[in-house]
């Protein structure tokens, strides 16, 4: 109580988007603007643009990040990438278990806390991502589903420092539905207190809301209590759109 709040995280997850100079264009118009910010931006291009997005965000009040890594730091797992080669690139962050991994590649919340650990090992921070499914919503599920997934990929080693998470419905990614502010409030809320039973500094970790957060909704999102920050997808690839989530931080 009457602990300040963390300092506020606008993240972009660019997905599978982007040509080399679309990405350079927009890391740079993001660039331009976000020394003035109060929040911390990050931008998580797809693989093949880490590098270049990576120099256009250099020396910048920009972070890069990656969209996922491999438990492992090195060897024979063909079209993987490790969290040591991120760092190697400049990333600070990397996101484990975005809900289309988890549902795509069939990741479980095992090997999400193992890629968040290999993460922490590397020295990078991981936005671990957790969400329930529209019918698990309707079933009433939904904190009891966020749980299980918290408990299960949360790594060892976990701070406020160095970790962050992400409260995705899956039903609010790429839909332009959001959840009323009281039901992400509640998560969050209940996020909160499941942290403080495995973290120390529980209050210091991040909760960032995702899934259709865009300019329009994001200033009621942001001002949530145990809100503190956003995964925008679609949104993150306008930068005019992705600054003004990040201006609308309280
Ligand atoms: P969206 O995606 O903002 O396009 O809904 C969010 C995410 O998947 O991280």
């Amino acid at each position: 109580m009457g602990e300040p709040r963390p300092r506020p995280l606008i993240a972009g997850n660019w997905k599978m988007n982007g040509r080399r100079s679309d990405g350079i264009a927009l890391a740079k118009a993001i660039v331009a603007e976000a020394g003035s910010l109060g929040a911390e931006l990050l931008v998580c291009p797809p693989a093949t643009l880490i590098a270049p997005v990576g120099e256009a965000v250099k020396g910048t009040a920009v972070a890069l990040g990656g969209q996922d890594c491999h438990p492992a730091p090195s060897g024979a797992h063909t079209g993987d990438i490790s969290a040591p080669m991120l760092v190697d690139l400049g990333c600070r962050y990397v996101i484990v278990g975005h809900s289309e991994r988890r549902a795509e590649h069939g990741e479980s919340d095992a090997l999400v806390k193992a890629k968040a650990e290999a993460a922490l090992a590397a020295g990078l921070s991981p936005i671990v991502c957790l969400g329930e499914t529209e019918a698990e919503r309707d079933l009433g599920e939904a904190l009891a589903v966020v749980t299980r997934q918290l408990l299960g990929s949360l790594p060892a080693g976990a701070s406020g420092a160095r970790t962050v998470v992400a409260y995705e419905p899956v039903w609010a990614i790429g839909t332009g539905r959001t959840p009323s502010a009281r039901d992400i409030e509640v998560v969050h809320g209940h996020l909160r207190r499941e942290l403080a039973t495995l973290v120390a500094d529980a209050g210091a970790v991040r909760l960032l809301y995702g899934g259709s957060v865009k300019a329009g909704n994001a200033k009621e999102i942001l001002a949530l209590a145990d809100v503190d920050g956003a995964l925008v997808g679609g949104a993150s690839l306008k930068a005019e759109e992705f600054l003004a989530i990040a201006r609308a931080c309280p």
